[in-house]
């Protein structure tokens, strides 16, 4: 039985999330996050799915042990790899609302498109998986997407800005500016961190549509449909967690989270999500 008091359970496989995470808090600054980073398997993008998908579920089921009253799925590639399974064993078998980011992106980028033309950008995972090009399809949309490998490892390591991740951009988006899109899907919840140079080369006529900030959306949507908004009575506690202690995730994580941030939990934390540091191969019973 999920309480309004526990925290909201969210992860990615790094930084990526926290842009889900810091828009949740700007939305319901109430509510307590539990946050799990897998920078140990960092990026996800060029992993098989099924490897994807098992590290998802790990991190999910320490999550939900640790009592959480929602998960949110705050990584593109592991939305695609895992969603369905995802529904299935947590919200139907626990009463868990699962949130992902693919859902409400497609349903922000078909109501703010005027000429029909949608661009998306995401891992490698999360092209080759078809996923968006499909619900934007059933839309009636025209979809063009660009997969960008080396956007993850620079987000990772804290370049945000700077010549090489401008002349990555205009390789990468050459073709989404060429099919004449007018708006563009940030496909990976690490992009909002470039939001800069991908708005700049795109220039000011393309709308770009976050899938972190809608999936912040369908959270509020959710927890307030389901009266599951957590009281203000109390004190709370974030907590971040990540696979494998980088400075880069500290730093970013300060940068994101601002003064959310209280520093990364030790692994030795008793109710740590990551009270048993997550092996690189484990099998995942379904
Ligand atoms: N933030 C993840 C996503 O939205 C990044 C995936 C990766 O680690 O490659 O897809």
């Amino acid at each position: 039985m999920v309480n309004n008091y526990d925290p909201i359970g969210i992860f990615d496989s790094g930084v990526g999330g926290l842009t889900v995470a810091r828009t949740i808090l700007d939305f319901l600054p109430r509510e307590q996050i539990h946050y799990v980073g897998d920078t140990a398997h960092t990026p996800y993008g060029d992993k098989p799915q099924k490897i994807v998908r098992d590290y998802s579920l790990q991190i999910m089921d320490s999550l939900v042990d640790n009592g959480v009253k929602m998960l949110v799925i705050a990584c593109n590639t592991a939305s695609c790899a895992v969603l369905d399974e995802a529904r299935e064993r947590y919200s139907l078998r626990r009463g868990i609302p699962v949130v992902e980011v693919i859902v409400p992106a497609v349903e922000q980028a078909a109501a703010r498109t005027r000429n029909g033309k949608v661009g998306v950008i995401g891992t490698t995972g999360t092209v080759n998986s078809g996923l968006y090009q499909r619900k934007l399809t059933e839309k009636g949309l025209t979809v063009t997407a660009a997969a960008c490998p080396d956007f993850v490892p620079l987000a990772e390591a804290g370049q945000t800005t700077g010549t090489e991740l401008l002349s990555k951009c205009e390789e990468y988006l050459s073709p989404l500016k060429d099919a004449g899109v007018d708006t563009l899907i940030l496909g990976c919840t690490h992009y909002p961190l470039l939001a800069g140079p991908i708005s700049y080369v795109m220039g000011p006529n393309v709308n770009l549509v976050s899938s972190s900030h809608a999936c912040a959306r369908q959270v509020y949507s959710e927890l307030t449909n389901r009266s599951l908004i957590r009281p203000n009575d109390r004190p709370l506690t974030h907590r971040f967690a990540c696979t494998r202690r980088t400075s880069n995730f500290d730093h970013l994580a300060r940068r994101i989270m601002g003064g959310d941030f209280n520093g990364i939990v030790d692994q030795d934390t008793p109710h740590s999500p990551l009270t048993t540091p997550i092996p690189i191969v484990k099998k995942v019973e379904a």
